[in-house]
């Protein structure tokens, strides 16, 4: 029986606003996301006796039905009417646990596309897109990854192009024992700025026209300089979230960052820099620090894809 090994990587928010409440109780939103290459791998072995097995080299990630690849390979399954169809499946974690960076939506799009092709099924692409989006609100953008606009619930995507300037480095850090909850961030979100939502359509449309239009995306492009990043989660997580804070001031004493932001609802929290060069040499500047303070911390690159087979 042949195994198949896929890639999952990991996403940071370039932005996140909220615009407002939609009819379904999901936010409104208007994001930038970006992959970065930093990222899970899952192995994929076929059996035939109908389950879905998980194993994952850290204990405390559930590998139960909760887990988003164990729902995925269910649904999958589901859609396919072949209910005989098993898999065991074994995740390498290398991205922090619920952490804003879309690990778990992340690793449900590459078990939506390595048990498709495991199990020879022969869904395209625009079917997959359908599963991932009723899995999760990020795992549409995880199946195609690089650099998109994301509106909606976050499920609707305009990618962007994949610009042959040098793009910038990422240095990641992520305090161990805090996770955020994202309905919690959500939750607190409606509670503190629900006032401000917009709520016609036609206003949320110009939001998303201004961020197409936005300095951030030529930025992105390497024609203008990086502005201030918008993460609205971060305006509520931040005062709430005592390590948010200390991450956020250890990465703003590195030497000329380009932009420093929490990704997602947190609490993971990145700062860009012109390339690895600059990203690593803030790393060694701030080890002692990280390692005071009890951060974890990694280093890497933008991605222009996002789950991969490895052939
Ligand atoms: O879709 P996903 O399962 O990732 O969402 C987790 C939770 O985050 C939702 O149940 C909701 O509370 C919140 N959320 C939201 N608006 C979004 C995405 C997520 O309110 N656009």
């Amino acid at each position: 029986m042949t195994d198949l090994c896929v890639r999952a990587p990991a996403k940071i928010n370039l932005h996140l606003e909220v615009l407002g409440l939609r009819p379904d109780g999901f936010h409104e939103l208007a994001m930038v996301m970006q992959s970065i290459d930093l990222t899970d791998t899952l192995r994929l072995l076929p059996t035939a006796d109908g389950r879905i097995s998980l194993q994952c080299d850290r204990a405390d990630l559930p590998t139960d039905g909760s887990n988003l690849i164990v729902k995925a390979g269910e649904m999958l399954r589901a859609r396919s009417g072949f209910p005989e169809l098993g898999a065991q499946i074994i995740l390498e974690k290398r991205i922090p646990i619920g952490a804003g960076l879309a690990g778990g939506s992340s690793n449900g799009a590459a078990a939506l596309v390595g048990l498709n092709e495991l199990w020879g099924l022969g869904f395209e692409t625009h079917q997959l897109h359908i599963m991932a989006a009723e899995l999760g609100s990020d795992m549409p953008f995880c199946l195609d990854g690089g650099t998109q606009l994301c509106f909606g619930r976050g499920e609707q995507l305009e990618a962007l192009p994949f610009y042959s300037t040098e793009h910038p480095a990422v240095l990641l850090a992520k305090h161990p024992g805090v996770s955020v909850s994202t309905p919690w961030a959500y939750g607190l979100c409606k509670e503190l700025r629900g006032d401000f939502y917009l709520e016609a359509e036609a206003d949320f449309e110009l939001r998303r026209q201004a961020l197409r239009q936005s300095p951030l995306l030529l930025a992105i492009a390497g024609t203008k300089q990086w502005p201030p990043l918008r993460n609205d989660l971060q305006l509520v997580v931040e005062p709430e979230v005592e390590t948010v804070r200390q991450g956020l001031a250890l990465l703003h004493q590195s030497e000329q960052p380009l932009a420093v932001a929490m990704s997602g609802s947190g609490p993971s929290l990145f700062a860009l820099f012109p390339g690895l060069e600059q990203a690593r040499k803030a790393h060694g500047d701030l080890a002692e620090q990280f390692e005071r303070y009890g951060f974890e911390s990694w280093c890497c690159g933008f991605s222009d894809r996002g789950v991969s087979l490895i052939q």
